[in-house]
Formats: structure tokens, C-alpha cells, sequence
């Protein structure tokens, strides 16, 4: 970006040069942001557990080693992490996802479809925003009922288009969000298309029917409320997620350590 236009953004060189170094780079990436006319949400790994950036400095003498493990500054994870662990100690978006399956029980969906509300953003909140859909499905995959995957995978899409017929209208929010004029990539509107057509497509339906936009400031809802329900339709594994080898093992690791240099 134009130097000058940065300095003006913070102030002038006098305010740039009392800046730590990552300040600086905060600074550099909302004057970018801004400067793209959108607003750029980074992924949970970056914003949740990255404390920004220091830049790197090449050629020079190190020193201090690169972070290797678990990071001092997030809460310390069992060798056997659960499910509801995460949940305590790495998701973000939690709320969203409580409040959501709450209403998908008070809503009186069969269990596996309250466990595909209380994971259907998964993905925002533990690994990225951009095709969160499809990470958080393929997240849980090894551990769920495919059609859980399926839903959680599909109502990415479905929540753009409308279903009035089954009470789903555009979300208010979105309109917010995105313009008024937003109209979604054509890859998920293929992939819309594709799920209306399928036999679960009510189950990714009722995923954005119950998806709770705006909380409920008196209602607190607790991942122990779910207990008995992800007990159910969970398949939690004995060596815990992310020391499984299962397909997806990798991912829960780089929730636990996403710090990690390497
Ligand atoms: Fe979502
Ligand atoms: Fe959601």
C-alpha cells in the first residue's frame, strides 16, 4: 500500500515511530483492510490465538526460538482432549452455537440434528470463516452420522437462498453484513442447487432455520446441557481428538497448537 496514505492513516511519522512493532502491523492491516472498502475478518487461528505477527527479520542472528507446543498464553489441553474441551478451552463463536442448538431442541429435532445445530459453525470458531461449511464437516466426519456432515457441510450454501415455504427468509443480517446487492460466488450456488435437491435437504434446512442470529442476553446455555446428547451421537475417541489418526486428527492438533512454527 502507498506509504504516505499509511502514515496519514495513523496519524504521521511522529505516531508511527512510538508504535510497537505489532502495533505497526495492526495498523498496516486495518489501513489495507479499509482501504479495500471491506471489512476482512481473519480466521479464529489468527484473531483468537495469534497475538499479531512480529515481522520476521531474515538474515539476521536469532534470538529467540520459534514457538514450538503448547503456547503459555491459551489454556493448557488434557492428552486426551473431548469434544466439550474444545468447546472450554479453544472455540469461539460458542454462544452462537449453544443458543442454536437450544432452539433446535426447544424446536423438538431428533437428537442427531441438535448435534448438527450445536456444530454446524464448528469451522468459524475453530478453524476458518471463508468455506466454513465444508471444514467444519470435514472436521467431525470421522465421529458423527454422515448425515450430521452433510447438513453442516450444506448449509453453507442454503443459507443464502431463501425457503419461505418452510419459514427460512433471506437473513435480515445479511443484508447488514454483505450490501444489499450481495449476490453469492457460483460454486455455492451449484451447491445449493445441488442440496435442494437431495434427500437431507430439510436437515441442512433446519440448520439455518435454527441458526440464532441475535442472542438471547437472558438465556445462558452450557455446553454440559449437551452433554448427553454429544455422549449419544459423538463418537469421542479413547486416545482423544487429534491423537486418533483418524482423517481429520490433523485438524483438532492444529486447533491445540496453532502457534506452532511448523
Ligand atoms: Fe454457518
Ligand atoms: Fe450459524
Amino acid at each position: 500500500m502507498d506509504r504516505r496514505k499509511f502514515l496519514a492513516s495513523v496519524g504521521g511519522a511522529s505516531a508511527l515511530a512510538v508504535m510497537s512493532a505489532s502495533q505497526k502491523a495492526d495498523a498496516l492491516e486495518q489501513a489495507m483492510s479499509a482501504e479495500l472498502e471491506t471489512r476482512v475478518v481473519k480466521s479464529p487461528i489468527c484473531n483468537n490465538y495469534g497475538f499479531g505477527q512480529p515481522p520476521v527479520v531474515r538474515g539476521g542472528k536469532l534470538t529467540k526460538y520459534f514457538h514450538m507446543g503448547h503456547d503459555p498464553r491459551l489454556p493448557l489441553m488434557s492428552d486426551k482432549p473431548t469434544l466439550v474441551e474444545f468447546f472450554d478451552k479453544r472455540l469461539g463463536s460458542v454462544q452462537h452455537l449453544l443458543q442454536s442448538a437450544r432452539l433446535a431442541k426447544i424446536n423438538g429435532l431428533p437428537e442427531k440434528m441438535v448435534l448438527a445445530c450445536l456444530l454446524h459453525d464448528i469451522g468459524v470458531g475453530g478453524l476458518l470463516r471463508t468455506d466454513h461449511g465444508f471444514w467444519g464437516a470435514q472436521l467431525i466426519e470421522p465421529y458423527v452420522d454422515e448425515e450430521v456432515t452433510w447438513a453442516i457441510r450444506h448449509h453453507q450454501s442454503l443459507r443464502f437462498y431463501a425457503d419461505e415455504d418452510v419459514g427460512y427468509p433471506y437473513p435480515e443480517a445479511y443484508i447488514r453484513f454483505f450490501g444489499p446487492d450481495f449476490v453469492p460466488e457460483e460454486y455455492i450456488r451449484q451447491d445449493a442447487e445441488y442440496a435442494r435437491n437431495h434427500k437431507w435437504y430439510m436437515s441442512a434446512r433446519q440448520i439455518c432455520i435454527n441458526d440464532v442470529y441475535s442472542f438471547d442476553p437472558n438465556v445462558t446455555v452450557e455446553i454440559g446441557d449437551f452433554e448427553d446428547i454429544i455422549g449419544r451421537n459423538f463418537k469421542q475417541p479413547a486416545e482423544g481428538l487429534g491423537y486418533d489418526k483418524s482423517p481429520s486428527a490433523h485438524m483438532w492438533r492444529s486447533i491445540i497448537f496453532p502457534n506452532n512454527f511448523l
